[in-house]
């Protein structure tokens, strides 16, 4: 068993993408990655610290891993919580050896090498002033259909309540011509769609001073053999309207904006320094509703933020009827170490998030279902992401929105290849998914592409 990792992800989009540049990383330095812990030489455990659940389900993993102990096992806690807590974690789990945060991932190599000299404690911990981005040619990629791409690292917002610029460092971003390049090998390798991804993708800043993110966006749409460039998460402070034109240009840019909230209250947004009013988060959203393509609007909101009135509440459930949101992530407030809010009075009752959560989710829901209908009888193009039947014989694709779109095929027809795409003419309207049938074949995914998945199929492990 020697050299051979077992890695678990938990968290966002951008430590599942660490995850694929660290194992891309390991197989460069000569490890095997295996799918059952009990063959690995060396586990790795890629945290998130974002709300006080995620930091919990990694101590409850490392009292679990000690069982492992005893068969010479090595452990690796990286990622966020790693950042955080430091070396209190060896304190905590004295079984662990590597403890490292995103920003020193680059040093990888040389804190492998340690590991294998026997050091008992290796940390990456001191780099978060870094000026320099992880970039590797050796990225594993192990979302069989979307090619992700760091465009930018670290988060300088310092909103009160996030931990983010704490464990991520600061912000760096990529040459365009680096992105561009990973964006062609992804192509070259089948993947048919990028997500361009980064804790605020449009404080985009080539170092090279050629493209702004709009113009970076375009570019990679018009990299030959990719269809859909996705990109998260979006800062509204730094939205600006020539992104909105650029999706209303270019159909290979999804027509999907995720662009964080928080609240809909202006006093609320104040104290949780996001920098930005109710009215501005507003006009940005006109600027997208008013776009000639129907471009769907994600968001995430935080309940229960210190001092959040029965008032400020409501002005977060009236925004959502301006905004009319195709999906929403609502959160309860919850104090992370650190953060200025953690020393905020007027926190709200543990019972008062609850309800105020539950109220938020209920009236989106009726939102949804009311703003859905409008795709009833279009023709939508999907892309298959699962094409065994569900209980009730469909296979599931997702449309250049983000939906889900459950679909049924004629009787006798191959079912459609994973990260293929084909029609559907919608039928059925659900508060979160489309259903409908097929309206064309598929037309086929790259063999280069299918190859990579049946490779990949066997170490998807990340968690939610
Ligand atoms: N408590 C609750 N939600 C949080 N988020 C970030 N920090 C916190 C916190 N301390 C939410 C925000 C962010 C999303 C990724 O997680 O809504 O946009
Ligand atoms: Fe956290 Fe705010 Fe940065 Fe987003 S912008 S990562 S919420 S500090």
């Amino acid at each position: 068993m020697s050299r051979t990792f077992y890695i678990e992800t938990f968290g966002c989009q951008m430590n599942a993408h660490d995850s694929e540049k660290v194992v891309g990383t390991l197989l460069q330095e000569g490890y095997t990655q295996v799918i059952d812990e009990a063959d690995a030489s060396l586990i790795l455990y890629n945290t998130c610290s974002i709300r006080d659940k995620a930091e919990q389900k990694v101590f409850h993993r490392l009292d679990v891993y000690k069982r492992l102990q005893g068969e010479g096992k090595r452990f690796a806690v990286i990622g966020c919580v790693a950042q955080q807590e430091g070396t209190k974690i060896f304190d905590r789990a004295p079984h662990v050896t590597l403890v490292a945060g995103s920003s020193s991932y680059r040093n990888l190599p040389q804190m492998l090498d340690r590991l294998e000299a026997g050091e008992k404690r290796i940390t990456g911990l001191d780099d978060r002033d870094t000026d320099e981005t992880f970039d590797t040619e050796f990225t594993a990629r192990n979302n069989p259909h979307r090619g992700y791409i760091t465009i930018i690292e670290g988060c300088d917002k310092f909103c009160a309540y996030c931990v983010v610029p704490y464990t991520r460092g600061k912000e760096r971003s990529r040459t365009s011509a680096s992105v561009l390049a990973e964006a062609q090998r992804i192509a070259q390798m089948g993947y048919t769609e990028i997500q361009l991804l980064g804790q605020n993708v449009n404080s985009y800043v080539d170092p090279s001073g050629k493209r702004n993110f709009a113009d970076l966006l375009s570019a990679v749409g018009e990299v030959p053999g990719i269809q859909r460039v996705r990109f998260t998460t979006s800062h509204p402070r730094q939205f600006t309207k020539d992104i909105v034109d650029a999706i209303a240009e270019r159909p290979v840019l999804c027509d999907h904006i995720h662009l964080p909230v928080q609240s809909g209250s202006s006093n609320v947004l104040k104290a949780m320094q996001r920098e930005y009013t109710r009215e501005w988060y507003l006009e940005r959203i006109a600027w997208i509703q008013a776009a000639k393509r129907d471009i769907s609007i994600t968001t995430d909101i935080i309940v229960g933020f210190p001092g959040e009135t029965d008032k400020d509440f409501e002005d977060t459930i009236t925004l959502l009827d301006a905004a009319k949101y195709d999906s929403v992530f609502g959160f309860k407030y919850s104090p992370r170490p650190n953060t200025p809010a953690i020393h905020m009075h007027d926190a709200i009752p543990e019972e008062v998030k609850v309800e105020r959560l539950a109220i938020l989710n209920a009236r989106q829901r009726e939102i949804q279902r009311e703003h859905y209908a409008r795709h009833m009888d279009e023709l939508v193009e999907v892309m298959v992401e699962s094409n065994t039947l569900n209980p009730r014989g469909q296979f599931t694709g997702r449309s250049s929105q983000n939906k889900t779109v459950n679909f049924t095929m004629e009787p006798g027809i191959e079912p459609p290849p994973m990260g293929s795409y084909l029609d559907v003419r919608i039928d059925k309207i659900f508060p979160s998914s489309l259903a409908g049938f097929a309206a064309s074949r598929p037309k086929a995914a790259s063999p280069a592409l299918l190859a990579q998945q049946a490779l990949n199929a066997r170490f998807t492990s990340a968690a939610g």
